[in-house]
């Protein structure tokens, strides 16, 4: 609806209530602008009157449900170092987004490289991946997890964020709720909100290393609830959940009917032969659960773009419809890559294991000797860290280190709200000679 106002024409843009909370981060102000021009109606919807320079009647309305949700923190946070040079005895170290700091083997590329020229492979595939990749990711799984997988019950994605997307388009629909341990991981808080479902927070307790704990669980399952969301090793956290943790989750989620959906994209960065959990060895696991799976960081391929999810049949036929319409089928070429390092880059997988939690090592007992910085959780790729800045955001103090020291880092404020204390440190970025400096930069910020 169009309407004249101060000589300007203006339209009117309908937000649902709620929507204006959405697109807050935690703590932060309310847009001023957005304010000023936001009037509620007798029918409890804002009303949001909108500049409207050339004609909007030609606009397309979007989806209010997508509007409400923040853009993404990597990118914002990228952007608060874009355009800055860095000296060269100063330079940028970039701890935001969570990618491995070495390339994939060479024998990988040389392996894609050859296939290349190999005109079979440029085609689509089946819609729910290579048969040969799926038999061979669901024994690789059965033989991780102690149990019988079948190749029916993977599906191969565009990554796991995609796996994540299906999975829960699969289990639930709008107006539902998903419980998400808080601080989440982002994609899957605004995946939820993009799809109207409500994502439902469950803080851990303090003390408990960014362990959450199944009795909170259980005081948030209502009518409404359709699944529980873990992540282990955790994405913000680096916390390992505990396996009688996961098994206590599983069994609550067992209980109330409801799906348990375990994102293990950091599974490989576990020590050798610590099986995290033995949820695959109950019989019944398909009525449950919903795993999920990256070949981007085993392997080092994050721009490829796959990744897997393991679920009951039924589910299965769900998540294939779902996938059709989005992919039709996983990138060719990537599928090929995850095929190539599942037959034979394990061990080239183990030794950067080795590596990576040596500079865990580091780090952490640097934090661990600091007076300022306190470690609350670390492991697989990330440290979760209390700032020593009390009544100051996570954003700003994460801003203003990017600013004065060089060192990018995800404030807590990207990981949903109560986290302004918190910074997260993305380690496997880097090499290990970066980590003492590092410290000296924490160390010195501020001080
Ligand atoms: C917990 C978690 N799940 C999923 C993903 C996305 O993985 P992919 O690159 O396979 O989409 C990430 C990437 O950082 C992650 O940390």
């Amino acid at each position: 609806m169009h309407f004249k106002e101060n000589g300007r024409r203006w339209c009117r843009l309908t937000v649902y209530k709620g929507a204006g909370m959405l697109r807050r981060r935690a703590g932060q102000e309310e847009d001023e602008t957005l304010r000023q021009k936001t009037v509620k109606s007798p029918d409890e919807r804002l009303h949001v009157a909108h500049p409207n320079p050339i004609t909007t009647s030609q606009k397309p309305a979007t989806n209010p449900w997508l509007a409400a949700v923040e853009p993404s923190p990597i990118g914002e946070t990228k952007r608060w170092v874009l355009g800055r040079t860095f000296p060269a005895d100063r330079p940028l170290i970039d701890l935001s987004q969570a990618v491995p700091g070495y390339p994939p083997a060479l024998e990988l590329r040389r392996h894609l490289g050859e296939l290349l020229l190999d005109p079979a492979v440029h085609g689509y595939t089946p819609i729910l991946g290579l048969p040969s990749l799926r038999k061979d990711y669901a024994s690789h799984l059965s033989s991780f997890y102690g149990a019988a997988i079948t190749a029916g019950e993977v599906g191969i994605t565009s990554g796991c964020n995609q796996a994540f997307c299906l999975a829960l388009m699969s289990l639930a629909k709008a107006g539902d709720q998903v419980i998400l341990p808080r601080p989440h991981y982002f994609n899957h808080d605004m995946w939820m909100r993009m799809q109207g479902v409500e994502p439902v927070s469950l803080d851990f307790r303090p003390g408990s290393g960014a362990v959450p704990h199944p009795d909170d669980a259980a005081k948030l399952i209502g009518p409404r609830t359709r699944a529980i969301v873990l992540i282990t090793p955790n994405n913000p956290t680096g916390a390992v959940y505990p396996r009688d943790t996961i098994h206590a989750f599983y069994e609550l989620a067992r209980r109330h009917g409801i799906a348990l959906v375990l994102d293990e994209t950091y599974k490989d960065f576990l020590p050798e032969e610590a099986r995290p959990h033995e949820l695959f060895s109950d019989p019944d696991w398909r009525e449950t659960l919903v795993h999920l799976y990256s070949f981007s960081k085993v392997f080092a391929l994050t721009g490829y773009r796959v990744g897997g999810v393991t679920a009951g049949t039924s589910l299965m036929a769900e998540i294939e419809k779902a996938m059709d319409c989005v992919s039709i089928c996983p990138p060719r070429l990537a599928q090929e890559a995850a095929l190539y390092g599942l037959r034979h880059l394990l061990p080239w997988a183990r030794r950067n294991t080795e590596g990576l939690k040596a500079r865990a090592d580091l780090l952490g007992n640097g934090l661990g000797r600091s007076n300022r910085w306190r470690l609350v959780s670390i492991g697989a790729y990330f440290a979760y860290v209390e700032h020593p800045f009390s009544g100051q955001r996570s954003t700003d103090v994460a801003r203003r280190m990017a600013d004065e020291e060089n060192l990018l880092a995800i404030p807590g404020d990207m990981f949903g709200a109560g986290q302004e204390r918190f910074v997260r440190l993305a380690f496997a970025n880097v090499t290990d000679d970066k980590i003492p400096i590092v410290l000296e930069r924490l160390e010195r910020f501020g001080a």
